[in-house]
């Protein structure tokens, strides 16, 4: 079975104003559909066919830029849609808010700290939020589609919140304003989501 692009669970104008509605299709349509068609390309009739993306990405072979690139920007975007919402903004609760503040001291330290990574992130990446086992919560940052699943990547656990900031996230409504996209972002995560993959992977 070939990957196949996942549908968005929301409409391309839902997560307006805080990220438009052209930047969502292109982003979806063309930029994630084009990963998900590369990476196809690149396992097809190899040993990696078949695998989930978990599978390829922990046990990936990094010299292998094609699988590298085009599986990290299957799985990161896949991950991004996924922990957006309409209904998204506030904090987290339960589990996942005592981790935060257990590895943070308060939400508003965490948000600071991610923003930080994520605006730090020299060129194009993403900024994570990982859980390891044990329920230890980390935030770390990875270049181009660079993944913590990623052996040696220097960012290690599983990702359970992800911002990208390739320019190609926000350009179009925010130009060179990156700040100001990963400030919108906050209004649009969905908390109940991350908190339930902090659960199923601490
Ligand atoms: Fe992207």
């Amino acid at each position: 079975m070939a990957f196949e692009l996942p549908k968005l669970k929301y409409a391309f104008d839902a997560l307006e104003p805080h990220i438009d509605a052209k930047t969502m299709e292109i982003h979806h349509g063309k930029h994630h559909a084009g990963y998900t068609k590369k990476l196809n390309a690149a396992i097809e009739g190899t040993d990696l066919e078949g695998k989930n993306i978990e599978n390829i990405l922990e046990n990936l072979d990094k010299s292998n830029k094609a699988v590298r690139n085009n599986g990290g920007g299957f799985y990161n975007h896949r991950l991004f849609w996924e922990i957006m919402s309409p209904d998204g903004g506030g904090k987290p609760s339960g589990e996942l808010e005592k981790a935060i503040d257990n590895a943070f001291g308060s939400f508003d330290a965490f948000k600071e700290e991610f923003s930080k990574a994520a605006a730090g992130q020299f060129g194009s990446g993403w900024a994570w939020l990982c859980v390891h086992e044990g329920g230890k919560v980390e935030i770390c940052s990875t270049a181009n589609q660079d993944n913590p699943l990623m052996p040696g990547i220097g960012c290690e656990g599983t990702p359970i919140l992800g911002i990208d900031v390739w320019e190609h996230a926000y350009y179009l409504n925010y130009q060179n304003k990156r700040p100001e996209y990963i400030d919108a972002f906050f209004n649009v995560i969905d908390w109940k989501e991350v908190g339930s993959r902090y659960a199923k992977h601490k």
